[in-house]
């Protein structure tokens, strides 16, 4: 029966219409929003993730006291540093809970207090500097003068403070009063009326692990309370690494990013900021954040910053769809860089017969980070080597499963201090799999007595580096596929894929 009667078809139709209309007006209202919103040079249409309530900084003089900690326990600097050895990945996943929490109020405002140095250390890691007056900033110099200072500071903003090799790349920032005699403070060529955020991208950076730990979540924990009214101005500026990341740059600022070094102008702005604070590897810690932000928030404006559509690791609800299937990413390397999988088709094969959708990506090999990163946040269980490839974590989504490979030579101190550990904060489950001897090409390389087969402890007693070159760099893995196999199969049930079925 075609014609129904129009007594039943008419509210259907109205309420379709009702729809429609709504939907309409979220549209408008969306797009209005993001235009208001959205920082410049923001090409996705994802939600921003900094928000201002009002895009001028009130600058606030309060005695709110700051807490600094000289007490975290971070992992010694040489560790970490070269834990990670270098490589680039462009990666990072973010999961988070599906709703949104609700933004507090961006306070855009540098606290002067008056109890607190310009300059006081926010870490064991960091030193941070903050000022508000009138602040006129020479890039060149890398000087700035402030009328409100009493006497001269400097720093180097660059969250290792401590590691004198990572340093040395970085250079020093002074902040100076302004100089006495009236008009003997340079001439303003630029005005602005966002804070200035000095910070450094020398020391370690090329290395995922440390383009996160070390600067990018440092800038974001330091850069957030500004919405977005903040200008980054960078130091020891290398234009291969902006281009890795300046999506999250934009996403953190509605200003132009600055090669400050070989900047000429004499830049004024009601406030500055020198150096990011640091808090953990890989995290933000909530309870340190002036602002409440936390690793969570991070992921989100990664997300925002990419394109990336997946807050969960949850299936697709169309059961004809492909992403019904747990899809699997196998983080490959080369065999020359060490730690590479020497079966890595057999893996994918068994893989395979569980039901995954199975991929493999070298990041290294990935000149495009937001594709790579979209890669990531497409899959639901990461397996990998430790090493920098990993830090791809922050663009899995929550919900995820993160599959550490630990290499053969008692190396899970270094395994737990770098990404379980971190994993946590991300939301992403976390399992280990370690390389038993029977599974390294170490075996192959040394007598079956000799001690780096034998006595892994001594080969660590020797120092860092020949850690690194024995059972960092000189070892590739051949994980046992029936092992491997129940690691995989506890990922499986971890997942929210076929609860249902
Ligand atoms: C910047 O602001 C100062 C103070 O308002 C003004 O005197 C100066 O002309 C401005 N300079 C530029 C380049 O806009």
């Amino acid at each position: 029966m075609k014609t129904r009667s129009s007594a039943r078809g008419e509210p259907r139709r109205l309420g379709n219409m009702g729809l429609l209309a709504l939907m309409l007006c979220s549209l408008v209202a969306l797009s209005l929003i993001r235009a208001r919103f959205a920082p410049i040079g923001s090409t996705t249409g994802a939600e921003p993730v900094i928000k201002a309530e009002d895009p001028k900084p009130a600058v606030v003089v309060s005695k709110a006291a700051v807490a600094t900690d000289a007490g975290d326990n971070d992992v010694p600097d040489e560790v970490a540093a070269v834990a990670v050895e270098e490589s680039k990945v462009r990666e990072d996943k973010q999961a988070e809970e599906a709703q949104p929490k609700p933004e507090r109020a961006a306070a855009a405002a540098i606290v002067v207090d008056g109890s607190k140095p310009v300059c006081h250390e926010t870490s064991r890691r960091s030193d941070t500097c903050e000022a508000a007056g009138d602040v006129r900033l020479l890039g060149r110099s890398q000087t700035i003068y402030v009328d409100s200072l009493e006497r001269e500071w400097k720093t180097r903003p660059y969250c290792r403070k401590h590691d004198a090799y990572a340093l040395s790349h970085v250079k020093e920032w002074s902040l100076k009063p302004h100089p006495s005699g009236d008009g003997a403070a340079p001439r303003c060529t630029s005005n602005s009326s966002a804070t200035a955020f000095v910070l450094s991208t020398g020391g370690f950076t090329g290395n995922p692990f440390h383009d996160y730990t070390d600067v990018l979540i440092p800038a974001f924990i330091t850069a957030h309370r500004f919405g977005g009214e903040v200008q980054f101005l960078v130091s020891s500026y290398k234009s291969w690494w902006m281009n890795r990341y300046i999506q999250i740059f934009q996403q953190m600022s509605r200003h132009e990013v600055l090669d400050i070094d070989a900047d000429d102008e004499v830049r004024c702005y009601p406030s500055v900021v020198v150096g990011p604070t640091f808090h953990k590897e890989l995290g933000v810690d909530a309870s340190k954040a002036p602002d409440g932000v936390s690793t969570a928030d991070f992921r989100r404006m990664l997300r925002s910053a990419f394109g990336l559509e997946r807050a969960t690791a949850t299936p697709s609800g169309d059961r004809w769809d492909i992403r019904r299937r747990p899809r699997l990413l196998i983080i490959t390397r080369r065999a020359s860089r060490g730690r590479a999988f020497m079966n890595e088709r057999a893996m994918a094969d068994m893989a395979g017969s569980l039901g995954f959708d199975v991929r493999l990506g070298d990041p290294e090999m990935s000149s495009d980070t937001s594709k790579f990163a979209r890669l990531v946040n497409s899959c639901d269980v990461m397996v990998g080597v430790h090493g920098a490839g990993l830090t791809n974590m922050v663009f899995l989504p929550a919900g995820a499963v993160v599959v550490q490979v630990v290499p053969f030579g008692r190396l899970e101190w270094l395994a737990r201090n770098t990404f379980a550990e971190p994993s946590a904060g991300m939301e992403v489950h976390y399992l280990e799999y370690v390389v038993q001897l029977d599974e390294t090409t170490l075996s192959e390389q040394y007598p079956s007595d000799h001690p780096v087969l034998k006595d892994p402890m001594a080969i660590h007693k020797q120092g860092w580096d020949a850690l690194k070159t024995t059972y960092l760099d000189k070892q590739n893995v051949r994980p046992h596929l029936g092992r491997l196999k129940n690691t995989f199969l506890q990922a499986l049930k971890m997942l929210p894929h076929g609860r249902d079925d």
